[in-house]
């Protein structure tokens, strides 16, 4: 029998939250803000994961089970960059700034490939695992669809033809690289019966 157990979710983003809770159905998934005040964990690592780590490392004395994620776009022609620094490509780092710095660094590259990577780490009763989700895509020429955040206006789905940013929430949520690497987690989850 499975031991109900508060999982800690080292986000506060609402968003995330409900996504991580829609999949995990059933249990009990908390903000970092439920259990501490300080969460505030500078990304010095070199990779998706080692980002991850840092942030559930920091919030592991509040829970049994401690999950946190790090994510970003990968453009293979531009040797997998922005990757760790997605969200601060551009000086000023707003989404649009960073789409624009994208578009104009793709400017003259024929070949668009590109892929949304997704790590998450939990921390389970001292012991690391980790894993890795993956939505591979092209990059538009340029931006097309208001929902969504960050490179969804440039970033179409490899079987799709809208860009994530035209499509709806929830087609973006059931595909995924957040998506497929918490999928993973579950299963893992689900085979130490911890949920
Ligand atoms: P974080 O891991 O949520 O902090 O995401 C880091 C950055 O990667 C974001 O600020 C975005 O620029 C980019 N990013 C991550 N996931 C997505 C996504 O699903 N759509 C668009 N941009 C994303």
């Amino acid at each position: 029998m499975a031991t109900k157990k508060i999982i800690c979710a080292a986000t506060n983003n609402e968003n995330k939250l409900k996504e991580i809770r829609e999949i995990l159905n059933g249990v009990d998934v908390q903000p970092s803000s439920y259990f501490t005040r300080d969460f505030y964990v500078e990304e010095t690592g070199n990779s998706f994961c080692e980002n991850a780590y840092l942030k559930a490392k920091h919030l592991s004395i509040y829970a049994d089970i401690v999950i946190a994620d790090d994510s970003g776009l990968e453009v293979f022609a531009l040797n997998n960059e922005p990757g760790i620094f997605s969200s601060r490509y551009s000086k000023e780092g707003t989404d649009r700034s960073n789409v624009e710095k994208l578009l104009k660094a793709m400017e003259n590259i024929i070949d668009r490939r590109a892929r949304f990577t997704c790590c998450i780490v939990a921390i389970i009763n001292g012991e690391t695992v980790q894993k890795e989700g993956f939505i591979y895509g092209t990059i538009k020429d340029h931006p097309a669809g208001n929902n969504g955040f960050g490179y969804d206006p440039v970033f179409i789905p490899n079987g799709y033809e809208k860009t994530f940013a035209e499509m709806k929430k929830e087609v973006k949520n059931s595909i995924s690289h957040r998506k497929n690497a918490l999928e993973l987690l579950k299963k893992e989850l689900i085979m130490r019966g911890l949920i």
